[in-house]
C-alpha cells in the first residue's frame, strides 16, 4: 500500500469515527434536520432559517451564493445549535460561476477532458469564494433529443463521451481532496434516464428497456462513482412506471447494492412531494415513505421528510437503519469538506473571480469547442491583409448576457468579450467593421434592419452573421418542437446572401439546431455553442485564422426534426438503408406501379443520414488517416489489443485533429450498435507531419449487459475504425475467441 493510500485510509478510518460518535448524540429530530435542504434565495435566510438551524433541524441550503451570509449562517449553525453541525452551501454551478465556461455540450465538442476538467476548477475556485461547498453537477444525462433543452446542460448523445467529460468535471471540482480550499462537492445528475424524455419535453415519462438503461444510460453515472462523485441527484421522471426518485431499482439495486456506491443522494428540486403528482402515491407521507426506502438521503426543497420521517419511525413503516444510514452518509461529507474544522468562508483566501487564469481558460474552452461545419470554397479563415471591411450582423453578435447560455446565477456578464469587440479589436484601424444588429433577438421578425444589414453587406467585402438562440431558448423546461433558427433568421440569411458577398454564419445555441435550410445559403458555418465569457475573442481567432477550429459534435444534426432521434450507434435493423435503396419522396415517378419504394429502414422525406453526424467537425486543414493495424487478430476474455493508424497533417496549417475510435460487435446475445465511440484523443500536427496513433482496448472495454443482463464481453467478430469523426472509414476486424 502506498503512503498516501495508507494515509487516506487512516483519514477515511478517522472520519467513519467522527461519524459515528456525532452520531451516537443526534435525537431523531436532528437527524431528520440533516435529511432535509432549504432554499435559502429570497430576502434574508437569517430571519427564516436561523430558528430552525438553532434547533439543528436543517443539514443544507441552496441557492445563496453571498459568502458573508454564508458565514453568518455556518456561524449560527456551528455556534448556535447544540452539536454545531454546519452547512452544506448547494448551488447550480454548472459551467462557470463568475467566469462562464462554454455550456457543457460545448465542453463536449471539444472532446478534451482537460477542458471540463480545468473550466471545474475554475468554477469550484470561484463558487467557494462565495460560501459555496456543493454544486449540483455534472449532469451526465444522455441525451439523443434536441428538443430537450436539457441537452445544453449535457456532454450529448454518446455514454463514453459523457462518462469521460463527467469524470473529468469531478475531478475539477472536488480535486483530491476535499477540504482543500477552492475544492467543491460534485453531484452527478440526474439519476438516471431523464434525458430519455419523451418527445423531448422536460420532465415527461421516460420508458428505456433494462439492457438500453444499463449499456447507454447508466454508463457515465457508473463513470462518476469511479471518479468519486461525492453525490447523486435523483431525476423528476418517471423511469418505466416508477418515478427516479423512488426507484428502488435504480437506488437499491443498481447504485447501492451493485455499484456500492458510498456517497449520498439527493432529490430533485420538490420530487418527492411530486411523487404524489406523478400519481405513485397518494400523500406527502407516503412519498416520504416511497423515497426513503429507495435510497434518498437527503430532500431538496420539501418538507415531505421534516414532517413525516419521524412517524413513519414511530409507526414502524421503515427503521432507523435507513435514516441512519442517511444521516451518516451526509455526515461524512461535511468532515471531508472539512467544515467541522472550518467552516467559514475567507474571500480573500482565494483567487479574484474573473482573473487571468480563469479568463484564459474559458477561452481555450471556447476554442476548443467551436465545430466549423461547412466552408466551402475555403471562405475561412478570412484575410486580414486582404479585406478592406466587414458587416458583422445579427441578434447574437454583441450580447453579453446571452453568449454565456443557461444556468449562469451568478455568471458574470461584464466580464463577457462578445464576438462584436473582439473583432473590432482584432481589426483595428486597418479593417472596417460595419456592425447591424438586424433582429432585435433571435425571435424577431422581419424589420427595417433587415434593409441596413443588407446595406452593409453589400458595401463590405465579407458578412458575418450571428444567429442561433439566447440562453433563454434551452436549459430546463426550455424545450422546443422546432428545432430550426427561430424567428425570421433564415430570411435575414437570404438576404444577404442575394448581396453576392461571402456569408458566414456563425451559429449561438444551446442544441443542435436544424440547419439545412441555411446550408446552401451561407458559405461557410462555425457553430459556438454558448461559449461562454471569451466566446468572442475564441471566435476572432477561428474566424481570422490565428487558430484552426478543432471541436467534434456531441451530438448528431438532423436534417428536420421528424428524423429525431437520431443518433450515431443505432441498431442495424434487418433492413439498413443504403444510398441506393432509400429512395427520396422526389425520386418516386409519378403514377410508379410499384407499391413500396426501398423497404428499408429511412424517412422518403429526409433519408436515413442526418444533416451532420456524431463525431464530425471539419479544420483548416485536411487529416489523412492510412495504415491501421492490430497487435492481434484474436484475442481471449481478460486480453488486450492495441489498434493503431497514422494520422497526417496533409494540409499547409498547424492544427489539432480528434482522433477517434469506433467499434462494432458484429453478433451478440442482444443486437448491438452499428458503431460505439471506445476511445478519443486530441493530436496536435503541423503541416506534413505523420504521427502514429495508438488505442488500446481490453476486452471488459467492449463487455454489455447481454440476454442475461451479465455484464460480459462476448466472443466474435468485431470491426474497428480510427478516423475523424462517427462516418470514419479505415476500418480493421478482430476476433473474441471464447478462452481455452
Ligand atoms: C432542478 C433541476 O432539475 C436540478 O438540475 C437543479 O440542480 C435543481 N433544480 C436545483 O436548482
Amino acid at each position: 500500500m502506498s503512503v498516501s493510500s495508507a494515509g487516506a485510509q487512516q483519514q477515511t478510518a478517522d472520519i467513519d469515527e467522527r461519524v459515528a460518535a456525532l452520531l451516537a448524540q443526534m435525537t431523531l429530530a436532528e437527524k431528520i434536520g440533516q435529511m432535509t435542504q432549504r432554499n435559502a434565495s429570497f430576502g434574508n435566510p437569517v430571519d427564516y432559517l436561523g430558528d430552525r438551524l438553532r434547533s439543528g433541524r436543517l443539514g443544507s441550503i441552496l441557492n445563496l451564493a453571498d459568502a458573508d451570509v454564508v458565514n453568518e449562517l455556518q456561524r449560527i449553525a456551528v455556534e448556535e445549535s447544540r452539536l454545531g453541525i454546519p452547512l452544506l452551501v448547494g448551488r447550480d454551478v454548472i459551467h462557470g460561476f463568475g467566469t462562464i465556461m462554454p455550456l457543457p455540450i460545448g465542453q463536449a465538442a471539444s472532446f478534451n477532458p482537460d477542458v471540463a476538467r480545468d473550466g471545474a476548477r475554475v468554477a469550484a475556485r470561484e463558487a467557494a469564494s462565495a460560501g459555496i461547498n456543493w454544486t449540483f453537477a455534472p449532469m451526465i444525462d444522455i441525451s439523443r433529443d434536441p428538443r430537450w433543452g436539457r441537452i445544453a446542460e449535457s456532454y450529448g448523445e454518446d455514454p463514453y463521451l459523457t462518462g469521460v467529460m463527467g469524470a473529468a468535471t469531478i475531478e475539477g471540482f472536488q480535486g483530491d481532496d476535499l477540504a482543500t480550499p477552492g475544492t467543491i462537492a460534485a453531484c452527478a445528475k440526474h439519476f438516471a434516464g431523464y434525458g430519455a424524455a419523451e418527445a423531448g419535453r422536460d420532465y415527461s415519462a421516460t420508458y428505456i428497456p433494462e439492457n438500453e438503461l444499463r449499456n447507454v444510460h447508466l454508463r457515465p453515472f457508473k463513470a462518476a462513482a469511479d471518479a468519486g462523485a461525492a453525490t447523486f441527484m435523483t431525476s423528476f421522471s418517471d423511469v418505466n412506471g416508477v418515478p427516479a426518485t423512488a426507484n428502488d431499482f435504480l437506488l437499491r439495486k443498481v447504485l447501492r447494492d451493485e455499484w456500492g456506491y458510498e456517497g449520498f443522494v439527493v432529490s430533485d428540486w420538490d420530487s418527492i412531494r411530486q411523487l404524489q403528482t406523478h400519481g405513485l402515491t397518494e400523500n406527502d407521507r407516503e412519498s416520504a415513505f416511497q423515497a426513503v426506502t429507495a435510497g434518498v438521503h437527503m430532500e431538496m426543497e420539501g418538507d415531505a421528510y421534516f414532517n413525516h420521517l419521524e412517524s413513519l419511525l414511530t409507526d414502524g413503516e421503515i427503521d432507523i437503519a435507513a435514516i441512519d444510514t442517511a444521516v451518516r452518509r451526509i455526515l461524512r461529507l461535511k468532515f471531508e469538506l472539512g467544515l467541522f474544522d472550518n467552516p467559514y468562508t475567507d474571500r480573500a483566501a482565494l483567487p479574484a473571480i474573473g482573473n487571468e487564469d480563469a479568463l484564459a481558460i474559458a477561452k481555450r474552452a471556447a476554442l476548443e469547442s467551436v465545430v466549423m461545419l461547412q466552408n466551402r470554397n475555403a471562405v475561412l479563415p478570412l484575410d486580414a491583409q486582404q479585406l478592406k471591411s466587414v458587416a458583422v450582423i445579427g441578434p447574437l453578435a454583441h450580447r453579453p448576457y446571452e453568449q454565456l447560455g443557461t444556468w449562469v446565477f451568478d455568471g458574470d456578464p461584464t466580464l463577457s468579450v462578445t464576438p462584436l469587440s473582439a473583432i473590432q479589436q482584432f481589426a483595428g484601424t486597418d479593417l472596417t467593421v460595419r456592425y447591424v444588429e438586424a433582429m432585435r433577438n433571435s425571435r424577431s421578425r422581419v424589420g427595417p434592419g433587415f434593409d441596413e444589414a443588407v446595406a452593409a453587406a453589400a458595401a463590405s467585402d465579407a458578412a458575418l452573421l450571428f444567429l442561433g438562440e439566447e440562453s433563454i431558448l434551452s436549459g430546463e423546461a426550455h424545450s422546443r418542437a422546432d428545432i430550426g433558427l427561430p424567428g425570421d433568421q433564415v430570411e435575414l440569411v437570404r438576404r444577404i446572401r442575394e448581396t453576392g458577398k461571402p456569408v458566414v454564419a456563425v451559429i449561438l445555441a444551446g442544441r443542435p439546431l436544424t440547419l439545412a435550410n441555411i446550408i446552401d445559403e451561407v458559405d461557410a458555418i462555425l457553430f459556438a455553442w454558448h461559449p461562454g465569457t471569451m466566446g468572442g475573442p475564441a471566435i476572432a481567432d477561428l474566424l481570422f485564422g490565428v487558430a484552426s477550429p478543432s471541436g467534434k459534435l456531441p451530438a448528431t444534426f438532423p436534417r428536420m426534426v421528424g428524423q429525431v432521434p437520431i443518433y450515431y450507434a443505432h441498431g442495424n435493423t434487418g433492413k439498413p438503408p443504403t444510398a441506393e435503396t432509400a429512395t427520396l419522396i422526389d425520386d418516386i415517378e409519378e403514377g410508379a406501379s410499384q407499391t413500396s419504394v426501398g423497404n428499408v429502414a429511412y424517412h422518403l422525406d429526409a433519408g436515413f443520414k442526418p444533416l451532420f453526424p456524431f463525431g464530425y467537425g471539419l479544420s483548416y486543414t485536411e487529416f489523412r488517416y492510412d495504415n491501421i493495424a492490430l497487435s492481434a487478430n484474436g484475442i481471449e476474455p481478460g486480453d488486450r489489443v492495441v489498434i493503431s493508424a497514422d494520422v497526417t497533417n496533409a494540409g499547409e496549417i498547424a492544427a489539432e485533429e480528434v482522433v477517434q475510435l469506433y467499434v462494432r460487435d458484429l453478433a451478440g446475445s442482444i443486437t448491438r450498435p452499428v458503431r460505439e465511440l471506445k476511445g478519443f484523443r486530441r493530436v496536435g500536427l503541423a503541416p506534413g507531419q505523420t504521427v502514429r496513433i495508438e488505442f488500446e482496448l481490453h476486452t471488459d472495454d467492449l463487455a454489455f449487459y447481454g440476454r442475461n443482463m451479465q455484464l460480459a464481453a462476448e466472443p466474435g467478430s468485431f470491426h474497428v475504425w480510427i478516423g475523424g469523426s462517427s462516418e470514419a472509414d479505415l476500418q480493421a476486424s478482430f476476433r473474441i475467441d471464447k478462452s481455452r
